[in-house]
């Protein structure tokens, strides 16, 4: 498959460049501030028109959204970046829209969100929450939704749960795998996945997967 890869030179966004290339997929990652120091890198910046991002993902079957402003320009760049891109992805002829959200996100009502360092997050977790909701309802896109909680810069186990009722810590390259892995299966289309480190594999956790009941089953 021909995969794009928003935010490719990221933490996560790389290893889901480097996992795809693995397994043969045709990837390109973007960048937009760094340098690109690899020819599978182009660059895209969410502050862009639709219709110039529109141009840059034709041809590609699959698009993930890894990218984001680590705070510091939530609206432009998580919100509204996130919403015209998959306006262009649409455009553009993507058949799958795999996004990177935030396992907190699923309770946006609960008073866990006040407090601790969901508080802290708050403007974050809307804006993840309201964009997840775009996906799902208004994109008019195949999506699935893979919502780790907090990403840890440490060597990972490959053993992850997709059962969910509390905060998470997720090593980046568990999620990364999770993430490359969802495309071998179809269950995770129209779905949200919450998920954590944990005690199975990934094609374990994944193939454990019930039938999509609803858009808000797994992981809620
Ligand atoms: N941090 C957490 O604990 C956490 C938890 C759960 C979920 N997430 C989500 O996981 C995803 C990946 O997080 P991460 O920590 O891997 O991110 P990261 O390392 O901070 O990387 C952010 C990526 O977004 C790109 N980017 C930033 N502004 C952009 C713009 N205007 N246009 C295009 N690309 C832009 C960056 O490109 P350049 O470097 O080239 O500028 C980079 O590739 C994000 O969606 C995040 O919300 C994070």
């Amino acid at each position: 498959m021909k995969i794009f890869v928003i935010g490719g030179t990221g933490r996560v966004g790389s290893q889901i460049v480097s996992n795809l290339k693995q397994v043969g997929h045709t990837v390109a990652g973007s960048f937009n501030r760094s340098t690109a120091d690899s020819d599978v890198l182009v660059h895209l910046d969410l502050h862009d028109s639709v219709a110039i991002n529109r141009e840059k993902l034709r041809g590609y079957d699959v698009v993930y959204f890894a990218a984001g402003s680590a705070g510091g320009d939530l609206v432009q760049v998580d919100l509204y970046g996130s919403m015209k891109i998959m306006q262009a992805a649409k455009e553009a002829g993507v058949s799958r829209f795999i996004q990177i959200s935030s396992a907190a996100i699923g309770s946006i009502f609960h008073d866990d969100w006040y407090r601790g360092p969901h508080g802290d997050y708050l403007d974050y977790n809307i804006i993840k929450y309201v964009s997840d909701e775009w996906l799902i309802h208004n994109s008019g896109l195949p999506y699935t939704i893979l919502r780790p909680g907090v990403l840890m810069d440490e060597s990972g186990s490959g053993k992850v749960t997709f059962d969910v009722h509390h905060r998470t810590y997720n090593a980046i390259s568990n999620v990364a795998l999770v993430a490359a892995k969802l495309l071998d299966y179809p269950r995770t289309i129209n779905r949200v996945i919450a998920m954590g480190d944990g005690h199975l594999s990934v094609d374990d956790a994944l193939a454990e997967l019930p039938p999509v009941k609803s858009v808000h089953q797994a992981g809620n």
